[in-house]
């Protein structure tokens, strides 16, 4: 596969004025993107995915290591590298706010050279596809926050740059807009095969829209996978267990110190563990677990699983690719 973006080695340290201590955002992160991909850039608020987006879109100069788009280096050929990239970050920065809607995408697609009926072509495609259609008259300054970040999107699109990066795009909409930004996006990407890095922590937009994730936590890469790898991995490691009797008080106490990631319900008409193991090969501990006091399992199932669980467990439990390599059956 052809890769578009090469990270090597980006570290950033951010200097408190008051202080002088440092916060390092990023440290020492490297990776790949290939052209074509959804990439998401996942992680916990203050985990450096901003400061990793605005080094990639040269807003922000690394303190270490390098980027190339396409080959040129960002810090050697900046002009040349950028041309490769736009972004749409908290902000909307890259819209006129005196503009209409129209305004702002004929100003964008006159910019790309466009010729007069192309630039209403391409307006009118991205209305449409934005549903921005009634409200292509109305100043970007009096649209809600909803349609200024469709806007936003919409604009970095037609820059038809080979890459596009959208920091956390759904932030602070509400439900309704996040959802039906959350389609278009999943329209445009199965339709154009553009190359997109999304930074979020919504999860249902990663599941939906990524090939693939990097997950980021206190500034370091965790995880580099693909989301359906992710969820394999995860469900072959969440069992509900029916069990035929109710465990006694010392192997209860044993299986929530052992699996702190298991709830364990007792009630008159059934008793049922579900767990989540950190390693596939837990699961033979649990039966030994069970088999002391030789417990009666009725029932085993696979839970399924989402990816908001797979993040929170990759985040609290810790988890690096090195743990995520899956059990041999
Ligand atoms: N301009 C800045 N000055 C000082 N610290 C910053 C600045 N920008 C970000 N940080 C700090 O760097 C860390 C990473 O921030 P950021 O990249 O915005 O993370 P994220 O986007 O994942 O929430 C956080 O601890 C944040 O407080
Ligand atoms: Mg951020």
């Amino acid at each position: 596969m052809e890769k578009i973006i090469e990270v090597r080695g980006i570290s950033k340290a951010y200097g408190k004025r008051k202080t002088k201590e440092k916060i390092h955002a990023v440290r020492d992160v490297s990776f790949d993107v290939n052209r074509g991909e959804v990439l998401g850039l996942l992680g916990p608020n203050g985990a450096g995915k901003t400061s990793t987006i605005k080094m990639l879109c040269g807003l922000l100069e690394s303190d270490a290591g390098s980027i190339t788009i396409n080959g040129l280096d960002i810090y050697k050929k900046r002009l040349k590298a950028l041309e490769h990239i736009s972004a749409v970050l908290e902000g909307n920065r890259n819209l006129y706010w005196r503009l209409t809607v129209r305004e702002n995408l004929e100003y964008f697609a006159g910019n790309r050279g466009y010729s007069r009926k192309q630039v209403a072509y391409q307006a009118d495609k991205l209305l449409e596809q934005f549903n921005l259609k009634d409200k292509e008259n109305e100043l970007v300054n009096g649209l809600s926050r909803g349609m200024q970040q469709k806007l936003a999107i919409a604009v970095a699109l037609l820059a038809n740059t080979d890459v596009i990066l959208l920091d956390e795009p759904t932030l602070g909409l509400d439900v309704e807009v996040s959802y039906e930004l959350r389609n278009i996006l999943n329209r445009i990407v199965k339709e154009e095969k553009r190359t997109i890095i999304i930074s979020s922590h919504d999860m249902p937009v990663v599941q939906e829209l990524c090939d693939r994730v990097i997950i980021i936590n206190k500034g370091e890469v965790v995880i580099d996978d693909r989301v359906e790898n992710l969820l394999r991995l995860f469900e072959t490691r969440a069992y509900s267990i029916k069990l035929g009797e109710e465990l006694s008080i010392n192997q209860k106490n044993k299986l929530l110190s052992r699996f702190p990631l298991s709830t364990y319900k007792a009630s008159s008409h059934e008793t049922i563990v579900e767990v989540n193991l950190e390693h596939g090969q837990d699961i033979y501990e649990l039966f030994d677990l069970l088999k002391e006091e030789g417990t009666m399992v009725e029932s085993i199932d696979r839970i399924t699983i989402d990816f908001e669980q797979v993040f929170m467990q990759i985040v609290k439990g810790g988890m690096t690719n090195e743990m995520a390599t899956p059990i041999q059956c």
